[in-house]
């Protein structure tokens, strides 16, 4: 059924050691070794602990990384909103007023913005909470815009697991000022109007344009899943642009020789939403292009 609902935000947070545990695919139980005795017996403790050592290491290394990205993100919100000079005296009941005037312009005229979430099912369920919880900062960065988006997400489910997570995880999510269906964006968009995105596109965006339908792939990349997006653009025989990350960005020294160009769906919007309020991608890409992922904007090109 296409039935297209609106749908507020706000964020939760992340469970913390588990998670991380989780994350660097630690089997904490596959480490308890059989008792043998002796010699044999202290190897082995030794061992793990040595193990446990490195684990506990970068688990907080990670949680730093974590935690230093989430003040810069802070940051730059605070920032943001400081140079919003409207803003500074409204009341909560005035600002929120404002925000769903906002949205409902944008729903109206604002650029569009689609999450295609056609993929989950391969998704295990971790990767279905992060999912969710990348959404509701894609709407938290919408809602918090001063040219919003107008926001769509397809192929959402009633009652599947991400449908069912959003409502657990994310506040008011039923009450979302976006478009929601679970039909196929297709079923919304003529083909020629759309813009999928993904990483492995080979042109880079080069701006973003009010007759055109930008949809990013509902994924989370944590079993990584290659080139699933631009599969699935090719498909359905869509137009495809990656971010213009080889044209604005260089590696930088990085201890650990890694390099990423490949974001979470949030971290894609505020870029975009930094763009269109700049017009430009050395602005936007400084400002939101994640640190950890080894890239820094190019000297001539800020
Ligand atoms: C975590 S990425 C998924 C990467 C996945 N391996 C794939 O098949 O694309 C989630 C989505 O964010 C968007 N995305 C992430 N990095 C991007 C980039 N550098 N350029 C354009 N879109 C990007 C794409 O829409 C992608 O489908």
């Amino acid at each position: 059924m296409d039935h297209i609902s609106s749908h507020l935000a706000c964020d939760l947070p992340l469970n913390g050691v588990s998670e991380d545990m989780d994350l660097l695919h630690i089997d904490v139980e596959a480490e308890v070794v059989d008792t043998k005795p002796g010699r044999d017996e202290a190897l082995c403790s030794k061992n793990v602990l040595r193990k446990q050592r490195h684990w506990e290491k970068q688990i907080a290394a990670k949680k730093s990384r974590r935690k230093e990205e989430k003040q810069r993100r802070k940051q730059n919100r605070e920032e943001e909103s400081a140079s919003t000079a409207e803003i500074p005296h409204f009341t909560k009941r005035v600002m929120k007023a404002i925000t769903r005037e906002r949205l409902i312009g944008a729903q109206a005229t604002g650029l569009k913005l689609c999450v295609d979430l056609s993929m989950t099912d391969s998704m295990s369920d971790k990767e279905i909470s992060r999912l969710a919880g990348q959404l509701r900062r894609l709407y938290g960065s919408n809602r918090k815009a001063s040219r919003p988006f107008h926001l769509f997400l397809t192929d959402l489910k009633e009652g599947s697991r991400l449908y069912k997570e959003c409502l657990r995880m994310n506040d008011g999510f039923l009450n979302y000022m976006m478009d929601v269906t679970d039909g196929s964006f297709l079923s919304l968009f003529s083909t020629e109007t759309i813009v999928y995105l993904t990483p492995d596109a080979e042109s880079a965006l080069e701006t973003v344009e009010a007759d055109r339908v930008y949809v990013l792939g509902g994924l989370v990349d944590e079993s990584i899943q290659k080139k699933l997006s631009l599969s699935r653009a090719r498909e359905l025989s869509v137009c495809t642009a990656r971010l213009p990350i080889d044209e604005y960005m260089v590696k930088k020294n990085n201890p650990k020789n890694f390099y990423s160009k490949i974001l979470a769906i949030n971290q894609v919007f505020d870029i975009l939403l930094k763009f269109c309020n700049t017009g430009s991608w050395t602005e936007a890409l400084q400002m939101w292009f994640p640190q950890g992922k080894g890239y820094v904007v190019a000297q001539e090109a800020s």
